[in-house]
């Protein structure tokens, strides 16, 4: 805790120094390597008059979640292969996207241990931050696929600066997520999503889960777990077809 403490300190420290970088705004979802530009979510509408009986349904979108830690390859792979194309070919209405972390609740304190220490850490907690700030996965998960890009530099200021700058994300909005409370706030953020993967039986990074349910698992560099198809494409079919079951679409 002392040591995570530290090191969101210095890195404060060093964010205070640096001059303002400007967010640009994210036009797109995926960098000019990828294709499909994701779908902004639709805000959900005023409505003036309640709608007629039997004409009013409540969509359920599916859910999916994928478990990480900001300093593995097999999570870098998972969000950079599966998890961000299929977000981008998907209707934002149809699935409720959550990204969870891996890591272990110290005894005694109130602070979390991760497997690759606590570089990787504060770099869970900055992507918690994002995704705290910034709901609309077009900017948090774009933000994390960025960072993930080059995890072996995670949680290096120039880093989260250009990703920050790439997805429209204030970066001192993010340092002061960061920072705010000597990095408790942040660090009670990463124990909550900690808790939820420990609550949910998960332990390994990465694994995907859609509806609650094992869907894929990337270990030691190879899929694993994954009878319906590592590719993002099967992914997307899941995913529409337990929407369309779930909300009786023929
Ligand atoms: C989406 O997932 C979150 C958990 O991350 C949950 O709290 C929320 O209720 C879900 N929303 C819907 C509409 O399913
Ligand atoms: C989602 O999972 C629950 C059990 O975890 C199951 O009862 C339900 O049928 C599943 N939904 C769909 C659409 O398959």
């Amino acid at each position: 805790m002392l040591g995570i403490s530290l090191i969101v300190l210095i890195w404060h420290v060093q964010t205070l120094l640096a001059r303002h970088i400007p967010a640009s705004n994210a036009d797109t979802y995926l960098d000019s390597t990828h294709q499909t530009p994701i779908q902004a979510p639709d805000l959900p509408k005023k409505q003036d008059t309640l709608p007629e009986p039997g004409f009013f349904t409540l969509s359920a979108p599916v859910q999916l979640e994928a478990h990480i830690m900001s300093k593995c390859p097999d999570a870098r792979d998972c969000i950079l292969d599966q998890v961000v194309p299929a977000m981008s070919q998907l209707d934002p209405k149809i699935v409720n996207f959550t990204l969870s972390y891996i890591g272990k609740v110290s005894e005694g304190d109130d602070g979390v241990e991760c497997m690759h220490g606590p570089n990787e850490c504060l770099g869970n907690i900055l992507q918690l931050c994002a995704a705290k700030l910034y709901p609309d996965p077009k900017q948090y998960l774009g933000f994390t696929y960025c960072t993930m890009k080059q995890y072996d530099l995670i949680p290096q200021r120039s880093l989260i600066q250009e990703c920050a700058a790439e997805y429209g994300i204030a970066f001192s909005r993010l340092n002061d997520c960061a920072s705010k409370d000597d990095g408790g706030y942040g660090m009670r953020l990463l124990r909550d999503s900690v808790e939820r993967t420990r609550k949910a039986g998960v332990t390994k990074s990465c694994t995907v889960r859609v509806n609650e349910t094992i869907w894929c698992v990337r270990d030691g560099g190879e899929w694993k777990e994954c009878d319906g198809g590592a590719d993002p494409k099967a992914l997307v079919d899941h995913i529409q077809d337990l929407y369309n079951t779930k909300n009786g679409v023929k």
